[in-house]
Formats: structure tokens, C-alpha cells, sequence
């Protein structure tokens, strides 16, 4: 396989280090800005290539050993190379760089309690035939066992291990390949075995962080009138818009199964918020005017924005995203009739690139 020396400029937002050298820009994992040395190509396409670290001739001052013994093979983390600091450092920056034509003062940045031992909620996959458990690696063929995983919560993790401890476990599983999710609903450890991920409600991964937004919201929801009305976009069981007790709220969400029993309060409707008709279906039963639109999408987020607000007109616009692309794309559609007026990096999954933002937008 082919080698190439490389030189570090930047991380972007996978994680990766980028070295450009002549007309080649090769994207290297568990690498630090700084760093040269010698990666070797696993994939390339139209001047870029992709590429694993072989050798380090120069390491950054802010290499660490990592924490967890899987760490070289697994692709799950992609900053345990370094302190926990420096990569949130990392995450800001990156932020800070897609939101650079945008005013919004001071970012605010708020790192992860514990970096891990904070999942509540776990996916790995199975190969009856192979004997094999653990993460897919990337290219989706290979599963690396990794039952020293630092990520999940000590329950979690305690659940996991007697789980797999047990004699013929992988043999009862009910197909031959696939994913078992692991996690945590109030204080019991639900299992399911090839079903969508959080088939029985979505919910936060880490209720510390999770407890931490739901504080930022409060604050907002003292700011609007009691009864004002909240509309909460892919708003799951509403664990979102129950910070706002005081005031009126409809939840709309498509579950993969039927709608949540339970939706802490405030009214639901199940709905397809992708198809080209879901505003109609919504302005078809009579919706009109919402104080505050709340929009927590899926990593691919919401290219119908623009139409919800010009129908809805919100003063108040939050939106919380697990994509700061998508949500940088979604915002600017936007840019002449709303002003962002806080950005918030939540650090929901520390140890990875992944990170929550709150946007807060106010009507122009
Ligand atoms: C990032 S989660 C946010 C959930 C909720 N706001 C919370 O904090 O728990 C995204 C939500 O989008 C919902 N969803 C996914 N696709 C959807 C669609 N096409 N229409 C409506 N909701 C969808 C999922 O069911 C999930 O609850």
C-alpha cells in the first residue's frame, strides 16, 4: 500500500488531521495539528486521500497515551490521543470557523462532566457465523470486540458484561447477523435485537449534558409569556420543550412505531416532517402563529426552515442540532430575517468529534 509523509496544518470536523502537500490533501486520523510523519493510503478519490497513521516523526506536546486499550483499532473515539481540553479547543474552533460570517459574540462552550462512563445507550454488532461482538469498524465489514469500551455508563457497562458472560448468548440472538442496543430507561437496562436505533423513543445519550441544555432552556422559557405558544419540531417524547412548563405546547415527531404513551405533558402529533405536505398538514388544522419554534433534527437536519418560520413567524427560534453543518446550512436561509443571538457547543459525547450546538435565534 502506498506511504506518504504528511505535515499537520489542521483537525476538521470528523476529527481528522489535514496534511496538504503539492496538489494532494490527505485526511489522517489520530493525528494533532503539527505533527509529520508517515501515513499510509486506504482509500482515494479526485486529489484526496484518505489515510492511516504508520509513523510519527514529530509528535505534538499535546499527545497523550490514550485511556482506552481499544483506541488504535477502534474507530469510536477520535480524540483520546490528547487531553480532554485540548479537544474541545479543537471543537470550538472548528465551530467557530463555519459560524465565522455570523454575529453572535462569544461562544459558549460547556465540556462534558466526565469525558467518559457517559453513555446511556449503546449499539454493537453481531456475527453468529465469525463468533464476533463489538464495533463495526469503518467500511462496515469488520467487528472489533471492545469489552474494555470506556463509553458507556457503569450500569450500562455492568448490564453488557453479564449479558455476554452468559453461556450461548450469541447463539440465542435471533438472527444470524446484525445489532443488539443496550440502555438505560429510568433505572432499568432494556435490550433489543435488530430493531431501529431507539425504537422505543428517542432520548439523550448523556442526561448529564442532557440536564445541563434542559437549565439553558429554562432560562429562555422565563423570557416568554405564560401560555405563549411553543411549536417543538422532531420534538421525540418532548424532552425539549417540557422547560416550558408555563406555557402551550404541540410536539411533533415521527416515530418509527406508534406515538409515545408519555410525552411530559403538552399536546402530540405524529407526524412525516419531511414530506413536501407536513407544513400544510400542520396550517390544516388551523395552526397558525407560534411564539417559539423549537427544531432538533436527525444529523441531516432541516433544508424547510425558511417555510416553517414564514408560516409559523416565531419571535424566538431554538435550535439545537447534532450537526453543525446541516444547522450552518439550515441558518443561513435565514440569515436576513433572524439574528443569531447565542451559540452554545454542548459537549454531549466527549472523546468524539460529535457535539450538540444551541443556536438561538431572535426575529429581526
Ligand atoms: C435528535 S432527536 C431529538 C428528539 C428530542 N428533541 C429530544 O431531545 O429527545 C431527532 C428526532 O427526530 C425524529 N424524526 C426522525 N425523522 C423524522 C421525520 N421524518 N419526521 C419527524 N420526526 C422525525 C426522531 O424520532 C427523533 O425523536
Amino acid at each position: 500500500m502506498k506511504k506518504v509523509q504528511f505535515e499537520i496544518e489542521h483537525i476538521d470536523p470528523l476529527g481528522q488531521g489535514v496534511s496538504k502537500k503539492g496538489d494532494k490533501v490527505t485526511f489522517i486520523p489520530k493525528t494533532l495539528p503539527g505533527e509529520t510523519g508517515v501515513a499510509t493510503i486506504v482509500r482515494s478519490r479526485k486529489g484526496v486521500q484518505f489515510a492511516e497513521l504508520t509513523q510519527l516523526d514529530s509528535a505534538s506536546a499535546k499527545r497523550i497515551e490514550a485511556e482506552c486499550p481499544h483506541y488504535d483499532q477502534c474507530n469510536g473515539c477520535h480524540f483520546l490521543h490528547t487531553s480532554y481540553p485540548y479537544e474541545l479547543e479543537l471543537k470550538q474552533k472548528n465551530l467557530e470557523f463555519l459560524f465565522k460570517n455570523w454575529q453572535y459574540g462569544e461562544l459558549h462552550s460547556h465540556p462534558g462532566p466526565t469525558r467518559m462512563g457517559y453513555r446511556n445507550r449503546i449499539q454493537l454488532h453481531f456475527n453468529k457465523a465469525r463468533k464476533q461482538f463489538g464495533f463495526m469498524l469503518t467500511g462496515g465489514k469488520e467487528i472489533l470486540a471492545v469489552p474494555d469500551c470506556l463509553l458507556p455508563a457503569p450500569q450500562l457497562k455492568a448490564a453488557i458484561k453479564q449479558y455476554t458472560g452468559q453461556d450461548h448468548w450469541l447463539d440465542s440472538l435471533p438472527d444470524p447477523v446484525g445489532h443488539v442496543e443496550f440502555y438505560q430507561k429510568d433505572q432499568e437496562i432494556l435490550i433489543s435485537c435488530n430493531k431501529p436505533y431507539a425504537e422505543g423513543g428517542f432520548s439523550q445519550v448523556n442526561p448529564a449534558m442532557n440536564q445541563l441544555l434542559a437549565g439553558l432552556l429554562q432560562n429562555l422559557a422565563h423570557t416568554l409569556n405564560p401560555g405563549a405558544k411553543i411549536l417543538d419540531l422532531f420534538g421525540g417524547v418532548g424532552n425539549l420543550s417540557s422547560n416550558f412548563q408555563k406555557q402551550e405546547r404541540l410536539i411533533v415527531d415521527y416515530y418509527p412505531g406508534t406515538a409515545p404513551k408519555e410525552t411530559s405533558g403538552g399536546q402530540f402529533l405524529k407526524l412525516d416532517l419531511y414530506r413536501p405536505e407536513a407544513l400544510n398538514e400542520l396550517t390544516s388544522r388551523g395552526i397558525g402563529h407560534f411564539d417559539c419554534l423549537i427544531v432538533d433534527p436527525p444529523r441531516s437536519g432541516f433544508k424547510q426552515l425558511g417555510d416553517f418560520l414564514k408560516e409559523f413567524s416565531p419571535e424566538l427560534l431554538i435550535y439545537v442540532s447534532c450537526n453543525p453543518a446541516t444547522l450552518k446550512r439550515d441558518l443561513d436561509q435565514i440569515k436576513n430575517d433572524y439574528q443569531l443571538s447565542n451559540l452554545h457547543l454542548l459537549d454531549f459525547f466527549p472523546g468524539t468529534f460529535h457535539f450538540e450546538t444551541l443556536a438561538i435565534l431572535k426575529k429581526l
